[in-house]
């Protein structure tokens, strides 16, 4: 499980994260709301081990990211990412993009690799856009695109950051749709959204954030349903 103590995160003077604690057990699903510069960001990098973090602690099974005899390469094999922006090779086509990092980082031999990709291509619907370059897609192929290159690692966690919000409307539906078949699957994830009806579906919990801190947390008919901390209903005011 993905566990975080009391977490301190500062850019400078700036503190961005203010004691947030927050645990995502196995199988589970919890979204992260709230306000732009909020924090929400920040936290999923802090958890991969890609920002420095100056208090409190954050464990993955188990294993302290923040140590610095942990070996963040492998740490972050287990932690898969998705993101806003599309970041796919240009040069590579969708089976390429997606047998990469199997082939160079867990040494899988080409073929192995290329099978897996096929497999992962064809579990988000993409099995006829194999051989395409990602400018090719859609955007919401290319983000599925980023989930099926994100589980080709067959990580335990998934880390997702508004993976929705540069696309087109009608295209918001079909990656949420692999979101909810990636929960069925029992996929560990924590999901920052500004989907609120979507978390409220696919969540176990749900932390609203605000200026750093977590202002209310549990499950979404509580959070979403019957927010009790002001800051909590008029966000959600200002979004429905
Ligand atoms: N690399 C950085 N250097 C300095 N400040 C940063 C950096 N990254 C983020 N911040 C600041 O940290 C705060 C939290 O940012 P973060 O990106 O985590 O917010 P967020 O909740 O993800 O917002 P959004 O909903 O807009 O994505 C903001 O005030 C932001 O300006
Ligand atoms: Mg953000």
């Amino acid at each position: 499980m993905i566990e975080v103590d009391n977490l301190t995160k500062r850019f400078g003077i700036l503190e961005v994260l203010k004691g947030i604690s927050l645990a995502v057990e196995k199988g589970r699903v919890v979204s992260l709301i709230g306000a732009s510069g909020s924090g929400k960001s920040t936290l999923l990098q802090c958890i991969n081990g890609l920002e420095p973090v100056q208090a409190g602690s954050i464990r993955v099974d188990g294993t302290q990211v923040n140590d610095p005899r942990t070996d963040l390469n492998k740490l972050r094999q287990k932690i898969g990412i998705v993101f806003q922006q599309y970041n796919a090779f240009p040069h590579l086509t969708a089976l390429e993009n997606v047998a990469l990092a199997p082939r160079i980082v867990k040494g899988l031999p080409k073929k192995e690799a290329a099978a897996l990709a096929v497999q992962e291509l064809a579990h988000f619907g993409l099995d006829s856009k194999a051989n395409a370059y990602p400018s090719q897609l859609s955007g919401g192929q290319q983000q599925r695109l980023a989930l099926a290159r994100a589980l080709a690692m067959q990580p335990r966690y998934l880390l997702l950051d508004e993976i929705t919000s540069a696309l087109d409307p009608s295209l918001v539906q079909e990656v949420l749709d692999s979101l909810r078949m990636l929960r069925k699957d029992g996929m560990t994830m924590l999901i920052v959204t500004h989907e609120i009806r979507f978390a409220r579906e696919i969540s176990d919990q749900v932390a609203f954030f605000a200026s750093g801190k977590i202002c209310e947390f549990g499950p979404p008919e509580q959070v979403i349903g019957k927010p009790q901390n002001d800051l909590t209903k008029l966000f959600l005011a200002a979004v429905k």
